[in-house]
């Protein structure tokens, strides 16, 4: 089984991707990039300096675009496949955030089957590497055309699909419809990547049986637990897998968070690492209370002190 890092806005940066990669991630793909934004930034602006950094640690790495405007997504897929450090361009037709529906881009896309699939054909004539689309299964309920969109991208050249079961209008909310990623799979030739609620080992199982696929990405399951990968791996090969020991998950958190610092610096560094220190204390006894300190911490000595309680047992419910 192929298991694929979902990219996250904010989060799936080369610090989180590396270590997703060293517990059996074969894939991740960078935060969405503005194929305008990266045309007309200055060369050492650091918001894309930052965004399409990759690091030692990480396997093959796909860079993701958004816009809805062909010539910019083009010359974006072109430059950035010349770069020598992405395996494919991935379009993202999947996003369902208002700043970025309201330029036509994202799923948005999954209303104009033309435009999108010009755009594919675009990138992929002036791409250097293989040109993928992550998309969902359509707008809203009443316009799924999650099939007839993926026909439309594979025809234009598309060389994978990634498909997130829900709708635009569901967000994040509901269930994913891994019956619809079924379908898309029956109906292309490419490889599909299943993805929507992949929580641990079991759901990664049934999502297999359900969709046929023999590739599948995670992303919020994976948050505060790069080991997800690791457990899936092991459940496909019929191998036993135990959750890693509070000490391991302290160790990991607190390496995430020096790496994090060694590339961002401290102050940057420790804002970016709150949220991940609040995921990997989840499940944990006394976990609002570790949160809320977690979160006010301004050093990653402060961030040591608070997550020894832990391992003394020292926490309060
Ligand atoms: C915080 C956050 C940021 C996301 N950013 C992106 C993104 O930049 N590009 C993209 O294609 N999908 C993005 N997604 C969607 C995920 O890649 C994925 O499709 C979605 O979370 C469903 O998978 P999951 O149930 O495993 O989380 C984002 C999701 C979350 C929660």
């Amino acid at each position: 089984m192929h298991l694929a890092l979902a990219p996250m806005a904010g989060i799936t940066d080369q610090v989180f991707r590396g270590l997703c990669f060293e517990k059996g991630c074969d894939l991740a793909t960078t935060e969405m990039v503005s194929a305008q934004g990266f045309l007309t930034a200055p060369k050492d602006r650091n918001a894309y300096r930052f965004l399409l950094a990759r690091q030692e640690n990480e396997g093959p790495l796909a860079v993701q675009i958004f816009g809805s405007v062909p010539e910019h997504m083009e010359m974006a897929a072109a430059r950035l496949s010349e770069m020598g450090l992405f395996s494919a361009v991935d379009i993202n037709m999947g996003c369902p955030a208002q700043k970025v529906v309201g330029g036509q881009s994202g799923s948005a896309l999954m209303k104009d089957i033309p435009l999108a699939a010009e755009i594919v054909r675009r990138c992929v004539k002036a791409s250097l590497l293989p040109v993928t689309v992550k998309m969902r299964i359509g707008w809203d309920e009443e316009s799924v055309n999650a099939v007839d969109f993926a026909k439309a991208v594979t025809d234009a050249g598309a060389a994978a699909l990634c498909v997130h079961g829900r709708t635009r209008k569901q967000q994040y909310s509901g269930q994913a419809n891994w019956e619809e990623i079924a379908k898309v799979r029956q109906a292309v030739s490419v490889p599909v990547t299943a993805n929507g609620d992949i929580w641990n080992a079991a759901s990664a199982l049934e999502c297999a049986r359900v969709t046929g696929c023999s590739s599948l990405a995670m992303g919020r399951g994976a948050l505060g637990n790069p080991w997800l990968f690791e457990e899936i791996k092991a459940a496909f090969e019929g191998k036993e897998w135990k959750k890693p020991p509070v000490e391991e998950i302290v160790a990991l958190a607190l390496r995430h968070g020096r790496e994090m610092i060694a590339w961002k610096g401290e102050k940057s560094g420790m804002l970016e690492m709150r949220k991940h220190f609040g995921w990997y204390v989840t499940g944990q006894r006394g976990v609002a209370k570790l949160r809320t300190r977690l979160n006010l911490a301004s050093s990653l000595s402060e961030v040591e002190d608070i997550l020894s309680l832990l391992l003394n047992k020292e926490t309060e419910d």
